[in-house]
């Protein structure tokens, strides 16, 4: 009889804490392997995983996003407020032994997110920039690119304006697919505004108390069964040619719609920061969750299941006790991105070349800011902040490199780790202290269209006139 065998026959429990009368020989041979869809962590596999991580926490640090977490359960009832139905089906939840309370483990970070910041809305910056890379479970059907457990990077801004803060989270995703090595036609992001898919509905005859279960049913469509679609539209009383419609509307009008140019102030910011050719319309991105109020958008590789997805939530907040804030932000599954990279040959290959990768990511960042970013109030030097922004968070690639992605020796100027101000004066004494505050090595002082001092907060020493593209290699050094 093995070890594991005799615990059970003594004390009555197994590790787990399952009693020991459940335990019939099958379901203990069972209990001897992974649960469905979960993974273990060979040391090989660690590294793997810790190389995407910590490809996005150096990206969101460069981006001046600050890392948090919360607890790996919380209270059921937190989902079923605003996560919509897909997730709620998919709940792992579970009472206290003797206990009423009915707990979930998490399945997405979203309420998690709104919760804490309602709770604390008064002390925390506007805005707010968050992130983090938890562990998340859902009860789903395992397959390609979904299992039970998976890691899932979320980046929020709270409190931010509209289109900006969209842009702000997908230019930080966008620039960790960059930094794996993949390029804009291998995952795209599409992306949609809720607002003008309400148009279409309401033109369809959709009353508005039906709109959520539509959205659903839009994000699910091509993914469900025959069976699904129709048991669906039964439960929730929409038929079919209604759906149908929607679907005839939204192919003829395409993004040209009139009503959709309030994506083009969304398209303008993303080509302003260098990420336009990332980025396309797509009338049909609606995703299933119920809190998304505006923008919505999935990257999708082809063949696979969405890499990331995100939007628009400007009523969570509020939802959970806060006061009325917008928000937006993303999450990025490890699972679906680490099967595109392995397919494109991107992953790291055995024990060395993986340690090799971790270790450049983990030396590619600095916690302490290498610039903080303000202009003099000078309309074209106002300008010239985002964009300049995003062109030092980019870095410059070296003319015809060809070597692993991950290697320092990729760059000609490292990407660097940029922050700005969130107040809203531009006299250039308070935002100086903005910048010590922030413990950032430089103050750029964009001064106008062509020109920035740029002041060493160490040292106190500052370079006048400095032409802007001359900044980058001035403070990577
Ligand atoms: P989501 O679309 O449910 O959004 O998940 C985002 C990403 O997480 C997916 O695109 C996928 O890569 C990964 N993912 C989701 N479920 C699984 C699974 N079962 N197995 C493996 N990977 C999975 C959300 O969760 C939102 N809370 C994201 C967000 C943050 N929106 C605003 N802020």
């Amino acid at each position: 009889m093995s070890r594991a065998a005799e615990a059970v026959m003594t004390d009555g429990r197994v590790r787990g804490g399952y009693p020991a009368r459940r335990m019939s020989t099958k379901s203990h041979n069972k209990s001897f392997q992974a649960p469905k869809g979960t993974r273990d962590f060979y040391p090989e596999e660690l590294l793997r995983r810790r190389y995407i991580a910590e490809t996005w926490r150096a990206v969101s640090i460069r981006h001046g996003f600050e890392e948090i977490d919360g607890p790996t359960f919380e209270h059921a009832d937190l989902y079923t407020v605003k996560s919509g139905e897909g997730i709620l089906s998919e709940l792992f939840s579970f009472r206290r032994e003797g206990g009423d309370d009915l707990y979930a483990l998490r399945p997405e970070f979203t309420p998690t997110l709104a919760r804490m910041y309602a709770a604390r809305a008064r002390q925390l910056p506007s805005p707010t920039r968050w992130f983090c890379i938890p562990n998340f479970f859902r009860a789903e059907n395992p397959q390609r690119g979904r299992l039970r457990e998976f890691y899932q990077w979320n980046v929020d801004v709270i409190g931010g304006q509209e289109p900006s803060a969209d842009v702000d989270v997908l230019e930080c995703g966008i620039a960790a697919l960059r930094s794996c090595g993949l390029i804009e036609i291998n995952c795209p992001v599409h992306f949609n505004d809720r607002r003008y898919f309400e148009g279409f509905a309401s033109e369809a005859g959709v009353p508005a108390d039906k709109l959520a279960a539509l959205l659903v049913l839009i994000d699910g469509y091509e993914k469900w069964s025959e069976e699904r679609v129709s048991e669906y539209l039964k439960q929730h009383d929409l038929d079919q040619s209604t759906i149908k419609k929607i679907d005839e509307s939204i192919r003829q009008m395409g993004p040209n719609r009139p009503g959709f140019e309030g994506l083009s102030h969304t398209i303008n910011e993303l080509e302003q920061r260098g990420i336009g050719s990332w980025s396309t319309v797509d009338p049909h991105i609606v995703r299933g969750l119920a809190y998304y109020t505006g923008t919505v958008f999935e990257v999708i590789a082809e063949g696979e299941r969405a890499i990331a997805g995100g939007g628009r939530y400007d009523n969570l907040i509020e939802l959970f006790g806060g006061p009325p804030t917008p928000a937006c932000g993303f999450g990025m599954g490890d699972v679906v991105l680490s099967l595109v990279l392995e397919d494109r040959g991107l992953m790291p290959k055995g024990m060395g070349e993986l340690m090799d990768a971790v270790e450049c990511v983990m030396r590619s960042y600095s916690m302490r800011p290498d610039a903080f970013v303000f202009s003099n109030g000078d309309a074209a030097a106002e300008a010239r902040v985002v964009p300049l922004m995003a062109e030092l968070r980019r870095g410059v690639e070296a003319p015809g490199y060809q070597g692993r992605p991950w290697r320092p020796e990729r760059y000609a100027v490292r990407p660097m780790h940029v922050r700005t101000t969130g107040k809203s004066t531009r006299n250039v004494g308070k935002l100086l202290k903005d910048a010590a505050s922030s413990n950032a090595r430089f103050a750029v002082i964009l001064e106008s269209g062509e020109h920035a001092t740029v002041k060493d907060l160490t040292t106190g020493e500052e370079h006048k006139d400095t032409p802007i593209e001359k900044i980058a290699r001035k403070i990577a050094g």
